[in-house]
């Protein structure tokens, strides 16, 4: 296996960069037309402890369902990724806190599979969290913890050896883009993989209506404050003054398009600044915070075969609410 020039944690954020685009992206879509924020500005420390909130609520099925997989199909996920037994690169987009990989990456290390893991995520924090436990828990697993965005961390990690690579992009985070926007994801993964490189890809699948609504609207209010979190945020970094009271989490669900989408809607006429930009919102004007896609079997064979990928395997949860599927680079 070829050694990794770094092995260290690497951070590709540069701090004052990253906090003008935030207020270049979070101006113009508060201006736009339809007003919308980008659901990766989601992610601060308070976001992550919500986030966590959210996977260990009971209404939140995703989580319960893609963990069941890796802890019950690790075997099946490992021989998926394995192929030809060569060294590889195991790299995780958006890891989070990696508590459903860490059941892969256990079989892995029982096997004596040689692989490195390179969890890529936009937040410090939730990579710190990952590493401390995954030190604790799996001290002999090699971890080189990249934090920046998607692919400037994939290129970065695709640099530091010729390895095989094996891409996790977990979570149903797929599913917050549109349908046009993840197949341009995958086209765009595929591009930066070589013949041959294998992804696992989770899908929340079209189910019954009621069970997916539930699953954003949850008793606790955990997914509202996980919403409203991005106007605090905005206040905190971006010198905002959203009134939070002012606005009210909304979700709706389409089962036509798959497509269940989270709203603020604004509870009266009121103007809002950031930094020296007024907004202004009528009342009951909303803004588009994030879609959470579902999808079909065959939609998501669709996709692979137009982006670039051959499906080898699906693996499922026990209530088929879910997928990973794993997908090689034709
Ligand atoms: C929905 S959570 C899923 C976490 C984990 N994959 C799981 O399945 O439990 C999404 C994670 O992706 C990260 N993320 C979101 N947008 C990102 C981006 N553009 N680049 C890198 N990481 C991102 C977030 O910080 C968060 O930890």
């Amino acid at each position: 296996m070829d050694t990794l020039k770094e092995l260290e944690s690497i951070d590709l954020m540069d701090s004052e960069e990253t906090s003008s685009q935030f207020y270049k992206d979070v101006v113009n879509g508060l201006k736009a037309p339809q007003k919308h924020l980008s659901s990766k500005y989601f992610y601060n420390e308070h976001g992550d402890i919500l986030f966590q909130k959210i996977m260990n609520c009971k209404d939140y099925y995703l989580t319960r369902a893609e963990m069941d997989i890796f802890q019950n199909s690790s075997a099946q996920l490992a021989d998926g990724i394995r192929a030809n037994a060569s060294a590889f690169d195991l790299i995780e987009l958006g890891a989070g806190d990696a508590t459903k990989t860490f059941h892969l990456l256990k079989y892995l290390k029982e096997q004596n599979t040689d692989f490195r893991y390179l969890p890529i995520d936009i937040s410090g924090y939730i990579l710190d969290i990952l590493e401390n436990n995954l030190f604790a828990s799996l001290p002999n697993l090699s971890v080189c913890p990249i934090q920046g965005d998607y692919f400037e961390a994939l290129q970065k990690a695709c640099e530091l050896s010729s390895n095989r690579k094996v891409i996790l992009f977990l979570g149903a985070n797929i599913g917050n883009m549109s349908p046009k926007e993840s197949l341009n994801f995958c086209r765009k993964l595929s591009q930066n993989l070589t013949k041959g490189d294998r992804i696992i890809i989770g899908f929340d699948l079209k189910k019954n209506p009621a069970t997916i609504l539930k699953a954003y609207n949850d008793n606790e209010g955990f997914t509202s404050q996980f919403n409203l979190n991005l106007l605090v945020r905005i206040n905190q970094e971006l010198k905002g003054n959203f009134n939070i009271a002012n606005f009210e989490h909304y979700q709706t669900y389409d089962p036509e398009t798959g497509a269940c989408k989270s709203y603020l809607v604004s509870l009266c006429k009121q103007e809002v600044t950031i930094g020296s930009e007024t907004i202004s919102f009528t009342q009951s004007e909303s803004i588009f915070m994030e879609v959470s896609q579902k999808y079909a079997l065959t939609e998501i064979e669709k996709m692979a075969f137009e982006s670039g990928f051959k499906p080898i395997l699906n693996c499922f949860d026990t209530h088929n609410y879910f997928v990973d599927a794993i997908w090689e680079v034709a």
